[in-house]
């Protein structure tokens, strides 16, 4: 299962005192020492985090891949024909909101969804829809013609009891099995740590997570290196594999 090493919360500090430290061209090239197999960064329209000249940097220096998570408008898709990277993971966007609020509707806007998933497959970018773990989204998700999902985590993360949090590990697991099925490439990701990752790793359907907060939290106390370390290795015992 693959590590996706979510940024944006390096630009997080750096912007809390518009300081140029610290530099998450720096934390991109430490994730990949460390074991991320992929560098996310979320270039939002508001700039809260990522800025555009961070999402450059990081494309030109990483040596493995670059998902960049964005909303679906046209200054976006423009962004990433410029930037290039191998991954482009569509998110909702609310200007209020904390962090990203459930999944992507596709369903209720299929046509603009296929439109730019098509501009963005024709420059050679791989597209990843954010969607919930339901299967309508699922099934528009193939339709529109994504060759990827990455299924929203979040009511699973934050589930207040034992009782929900198996109902909505059960709704992931169903839904990767379903898009598995219809030839999808599955990821997941939001909310995850090192306390609630394992049954989700467990899911086999589910092929790569990406994470952020958490490991840039974690961090501050292990060094971004060791929290990486930490929770690639709570990964591979999960799937039973050798470290
Ligand atoms: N995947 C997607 C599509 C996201 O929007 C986010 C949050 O930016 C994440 C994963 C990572 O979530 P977290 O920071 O909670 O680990």
């Amino acid at each position: 299962m693959l590590l996706g090493v979510n940024i944006d919360h390096v630009a997080t500090l750096r912007n809390a005192r518009q300081t140029p430290y610290p530099s998450p061209l720096q934390a991109a090239l430490m994730a990949e020492t460390y074991g991320a197999d992929l560098i996310t960064m979320h270039l939002r329209e508001d700039r809260r985090h990522i800025h555009d000249h961070d999402v450059f940097a990081v494309k030109a220096a990483i040596s493995t891949r670059l998902n960049l998570e964005m909303a679906l408008t046209p200054e976006m898709l423009d962004n990433a024909l410029q930037v290039q990277p191998a991954d482009v993971c569509i998110v909702p966007e609310k200007r209020q909101e904390l962090t990203t609020e459930g999944g992507l509707d596709i369903l209720h806007q299929q046509d603009k969804v296929a439109a730019y998933t098509e501009k963005l497959q024709a420059a050679g970018i791989r597209v990843s829809l954010f969607i919930d773990a339901d299967n309508q989204q699922i099934q528009a998700a193939h339709d529109v013609g994504a060759s990827v999902i990455e299924l929203h985590t979040g009511a699973y993360a934050d589930a207040p009891n034992k009782t929900m949090r198996t109902q909505e590990l059960l709704r992931i697991e169903e839904a990767a099995n379903q898009a598995s099925e219809l030839g999808l490439i599955v990821n997941a990701g939001h909310g995850l740590n090192i306390h609630n990752v394992t049954p989700i790793v467990k899911i086999l359907a589910i092929n790569e997570l990406n994470i952020g907060h958490a490991l840039i939290a974690q961090s501050v106390f292990l060094g971004l290196g060791e929290a990486i370390r930490q929770m690639k290795d709570i990964m591979f015992r999960a799937r039973s594999l050798p470290y």
